[in-house]
C-alpha cells in the first residue's frame, strides 16, 4: 500500500513558479503517487486546485475537486491539459492561489474553454467547460506554463502583491495560514 504524504506548496516569489512544466510522457507509479500526494496537499490546504508545479515538480498535472464543502468529494485529475478553444466572451471571477495565500483578486476570462487532456489511465479527453471548472482550467493550465493569475491584472497591482510576498518572505520563512478565509484557493 503506498503511503501518501502531504508536499510543501511552494509560495511566491519562489521562482520555480515561473517553471514551464514538461508534458508526462508515461503514466507510471511514480505519476500516480504524486497525484495521491496532489490530492492529499489540495485537501489539506484547503484548495479546489493544484499544478504539480505548486509542489515544485514540474510536470504538466493538475488536482481539482470543485464538490461544495458538506458534498461528497469529486476528484478530476487534468494529465497534459491543454486549452483548444477559448469564448470570445469574457467573464469576471474572484480568484485567489494556494502560492499566493491569502489574495485575493478578480480575473477576467474566457466564460468558457474546451480542453483537452489524459486521464490516469493514459485515456484521452475533451470537455466542454464553463463556469467555476472553466476559470479553474484556466487558471491551472496558466500554472503549467508558469503563469500566475496576479499577470492578469494590472502592473501596478501584481507589483504591489510580488512586493508584499518579497518582504514577508524576507522577514521569516514562507508564511504558511493555517485558517484560510472561506473562498476559493486555486
Ligand atoms: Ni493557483
Amino acid at each position: 500500500m503506498p503511503q501518501m504524504a502531504l508536499r510543501d506548496i511552494i509560495i511566491l516569489p519562489d521562482k520555480r513558479l515561473r517553471a514551464v512544466s514538461d508534458p508526462v510522457k508515461t503514466i507510471d507509479k511514480e505519476i500516480r503517487a504524486l497525484v495521491d500526494d496532489m490530492f492529499e496537499t489540495m485537501y489539506a490546504a484547503p484548495g479546489i486546485g493544484l499544478a504539480a508545479i505548486q509542489v515544485a515538480v514540474p510536470k504538466r498535472i493538475v488536482t481539482m475537486d470543485l464538490a461544495k464543502k458538506d458534498d461528497s468529494k469529486e476528484p478530476r485529475v487534468f494529465i497534459n491539459p491543454e486549452v483548444t478553444w477559448s469564448s470570445p466572451d469574457k467573464s469576471v471571477y474572484e480568484e485567489g492561489c494556494l502560492s499566493i495565500p491569502e489574495y485575493y483578486a478578480e480575473v477576467e476570462r474566457p466564460i468558457a474553454v474546451k480542453v483537452k487532456y489524459m486521464d490516469l489511465d493514459g485515456k484521452a479527453h475533451e470537455i466542454e467547460a464553463d463556469g467555476l471548472l472553466a476559470t479553474c482550467l484556466q487558471h491551472e493550465i496558466d500554472h503549467t506554463n508558469g503563469v500566475l493569475f496576479i499577470d492578469h491584472l494590472s502592473k501596478l497591482k501584481r507589483d504591489m502583491v510580488v512586493k508584499k510576498f518579497k518582504k514577508a518572505a524576507k522577514k521569516t520563512a514562507t508564511p504558511h495560514p493555517q485558517e484560510q478565509p472561506n473562498a476559493h484557493e486555486l
